[in-house]
């Protein structure tokens, strides 16, 4: 069997970002990010979704010019779906690498989105690579790599999302260096949200200005405040001339919960900014 194998290797150029993907720092995460880079430390991302973690990654994998391999993480998702495996063409074995063994050969940074969603053998495979020994061991190789100076892993927690039965372990958790995004602050936010969605400043600011007021509905029922991606989304709509009222629905109020009274209580804060 040996004899047919081949092994297939990707291109680490296929991964690379060739422009710069704008992101707006909210505090130190950038400079936190390099000094784990340097350090050869991996890092854990935590924030709501829409708060910028896949954007910093991009901005990140940029800035320091390595090849970004993501990984939306499920709860099918196991380790051999990260290493690789082999499959049967026509009459020869071939090896795939899986995105993470990508990485680890190629150097870049591995993404792994969600990653408590993964099975419990993903742990496993990762953990040798979060400390010193960084190596990926792949079991169906019977072989283990050991990750050069450019390799980086990064894994991403929305702490909002998590179940108790879907925490990280503390001996998980505490490997990483972990970077905290939340909402960015109000005038940072306003930028954000004309820069990507092309809005004015005084819309931005009147979408940022409610959305700070709908996040504090989260003591009455929200189950996630509204994100500034749903602010730009909202921002874009807008732009583009679609009515005011059709815009805010669909951006700000209805992907945000299914209860009546809470669609009515977001309307009326948008009201006090928006006539529809
Ligand atoms: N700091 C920031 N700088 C620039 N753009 C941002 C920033 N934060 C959020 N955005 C905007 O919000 C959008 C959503 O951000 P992103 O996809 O990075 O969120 P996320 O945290 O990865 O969410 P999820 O958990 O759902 O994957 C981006 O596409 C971008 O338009
Ligand atoms: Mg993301």
């Amino acid at each position: 069997m040996a004899s047919h194998k081949k092994t297939k290797k990707f291109e680490s150029g296929d991964f690379s970002i060739s422009h710069e993907p704008f992101y707006l720092p909210q505090g130190t995460e950038i400079d936190l990010f390099e000094a784990a880079y340097a350090n050869k430390l991996p890092v854990l991302l935590n924030g709501p979704t829409g708060s910028g973690k896949t954007r910093l990654v991009e901005h990140m994998a940029w800035r320091l010019g390595l090849s970004l391999y993501t990984v939306a993480c499920h709860d099918d998702l196991s380790a051999n779906d990260l290493t690789g495996r082999y499959i049967i063409k026509g009459d020869e074995v071939q090896w795939i690498d899986g995105p993470l063994l990508m990485a680890v050969r190629n150097g870049g940074i591995a993404y792994l989105d969600e990653v408590v969603e993964a099975r419990k053998d993903v742990t496993v495979v990762i953990h040798p690579l979060t400390d010193h020994r960084r190596y990926l061991p792949v079991e169906k190789k019977g072989k283990i790599f050991r990750a050069p100076g450019e390799f980086m892993l990064v894994i991403s927690y929305n702490p909002n999302y998590q179940s108790v039965l879907k925490e990280l372990k503390p001996s998980t958790r505490q490997r990483f260096i972990s970077i905290n995004l939340g909402w960015p602050a109000e005038e940072l936010e306003i930028k954000i949200v004309c820069q990507e969605s092309g809005t004015d400043v005084n819309t931005a600011e009147k979408l940022v200005k409610a959305a700070n007021r709908i996040r504090n509905l989260v003591h009455q029922g929200l189950e996630e405040g509204v994100s500034t991606r749903e602010l730009v989304y909202a921002g874009t709509l807008m732009k583009r001339g679609l009515p005011v009222g059709d815009s805010l629905r669909a951006t700000m109020i209805e992907p945000l919960t299914y209860d009546g009274d809470l669609k009515k209580s977001i309307g009326e804060v948008l009201k006090n900014y928006f006539s529809f």
